[in-house]
């Protein structure tokens, strides 16, 4: 089948090349001139573990192609998908205005009947507004599916390939059909996928991500909790965990949930219920309690400091939102090196994948190492916003030899309390005993 693909980010860039993958062809649009370009010299402009490999191959394949021009892309796609960002406005409520903006352009631009897929996160009733968009200067017949994506950064192909479900929206039959063929070969495992109507499916997405943020601080208020009340966090939680019912996934407390997905979709689907006069207090909490937890780590070592950071020296391992992304999106790191840098202490960072995207908003307020161990030269003490695997089995040698004190203060209980008595450490975690030598 061919494909348009308007939107090459972190949802589109991996849709259009999984689509590559199973014999469509493919062509992605974007208005990023730039991006476009390191995509035609065939350079990945994200990273995202194994993307890399589907993406040269298809494009070796001719089966996967790259495009400034939307008029271009969809002259002769079958199914268009809208991958564009959906930002929240100033009110809390998704920005619409990428998608509706599209929407307005393929109207004059589609000649024949096309399946016009929104992939992007958008509030119940979007589909109709694509569909007045469309139609406004449309002369040919057209569909608009919701099909929204559950994809996670990091694991992003095998999401792709290997979806749990495929959530589609229509009340086309003519569309269902088309939709369904194209996902035939990712669900051969007998995964479904669901039709629905169209306002079902977009309130799906955010039901999901607003759920998921809702397990994660419901997590981090236990974990609080354990600390006033002396138990162990780790130990509550695989003891709720190895109940089906709760599961053991999205149990691991930390210093809140970011990216570019759970802050914005909770703060959407807040929104919305808002409009329809229903009150949705658990949501409102949820936000004001992450709001809260992604300080919780600069409480402590203010705590430590007696409130006196200045000169102090802080190594920071890990900036992306979470491992195995560059995304920095709403990440905690940068809310800590915020207060940090405001209370007079000095940073010094590193992450493997997430330092470039982070100059280009902090420039040289902060240093940046060139590895986790430059980063602890002379620090006073060690801050972890990111696990990422490489920072789970250090050389705690190498780390005492480099740091001026043996200090840590870990957001992501990458260490065992006895491990980090045995050697020494002053070391906070979440929900679990400070160590204090
Ligand atoms: N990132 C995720 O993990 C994820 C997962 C599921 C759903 N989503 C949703 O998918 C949507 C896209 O998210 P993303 O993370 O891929 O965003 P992104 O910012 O990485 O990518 C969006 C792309 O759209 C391009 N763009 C903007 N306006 C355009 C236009 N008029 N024409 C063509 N291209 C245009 C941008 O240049 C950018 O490359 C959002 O609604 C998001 O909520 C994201």
């Amino acid at each position: 089948m061919n494909i348009a693909v308007v939107g090459t980010g972190y949802v589109g860039l991996v849709t259009g090349t999984c689509l590559a993958e199973t014999g469509n062809n493919v062509i992605c649009v974007d208005i990023n001139e730039e991006k476009i370009k390191k995509m035609q010299q065939g350079e990945v402009p994200i990273y995202e573990p194994h993307l890399d490999v589907l993406f040269h191959r298809n494009i070796k394949a001719g089966r996967l192609t790259f495009t400034k021009n939307l008029a271009e892309a969809v002259e002769n796609a079958k199914i268009i998908f809208l991958a564009l960002p959906t930002p929240p406005g100033e009110d809390g409520s998704a920005d619409l205005s990428y998608v509706l903006g599209v929407a307005n352009d393929l109207g004059s631009i589609i000649k024949d009947y096309k399946v016009i897929v929104d992939k992007s996160t958008v509030p119940v009733g979007t589909a109709e507004k694509v569909h007045a968009a469309v139609a406004k200067n449309a002369k040919c017949e057209f569909d608009i599916v919701s099909n929204p994506e559950f994809l996670r950064e990091g694991y992003a192909v095998d999401d792709f390939m290997k979806p749990d479900r495929v959530v589609v929206g229509t009340t086309s039959e003519k569309a269902k059909n088309t939709i369904e063929e194209l996902y035939k070969p990712f669900v051969r495992q007998g995964n479904p996928i669901i039709f629905m109507d169209e306002r079902s499916a977009e309130l799906t997405k955010y039901a999901a991500n607003s759920f998921l943020a809702t397990k994660i601080t419901f997590m981090n208020e236990i974990a609080n909790l354990c600390e006033k009340l002396g138990a162990d966090v780790d130990m509550v939680r695989i003891g709720i965990g190895s109940d089906d019912r709760i599961g053991k996934r999205f149990l691991f407390p930390g210093i809140g949930y970011g990216g570019s997905c759970f802050p914005k979709d909770v703060q959407a689907l807040a929104k919305s219920a808002d409009e329809v006069g229903y009150d949705f207090k658990i949501l409102d909490s949820v936000m004001a309690i992450n709001e809260k937890q992604k300080l919780v780590i600069v409480d402590k070592i203010k705590k430590h400091y007696n409130n006196n950071l200045t000169g102090k020296v802080f190594a920071l391992w890990g900036l992306a939102f979470k491992p195995d992304t560059d995304d920095i999106r709403e990440a905690p790191a940068l809310y800590i090196i915020e207060e940090l840098l405001k209370a007079g202490a000095a940073v010094v960072t590193h992450d493997p994948e997430a330092m470039a995207n982070v100059k280009k908003i902090l420039g040289d307020k902060i240093t940046y190492a060139n590895d986790h161990y430059e980063a602890l030269k002379g620090a006073d003490a060690l801050v972890i916003a990111t696990e990422w695997g490489l920072f789970r089995t250090p050389d705690f040698g190498k780390i005492v030899s480099l740091m001026k004190s043996k200090t840590i203060f870990d957001g992501r209980n990458l260490y065992g309390i006895k491990q980090m008595k045995d050697l020494g450490f002053y070391y906070a975690s979440i929900g679990r005993e400070t160590v204090i030598f």
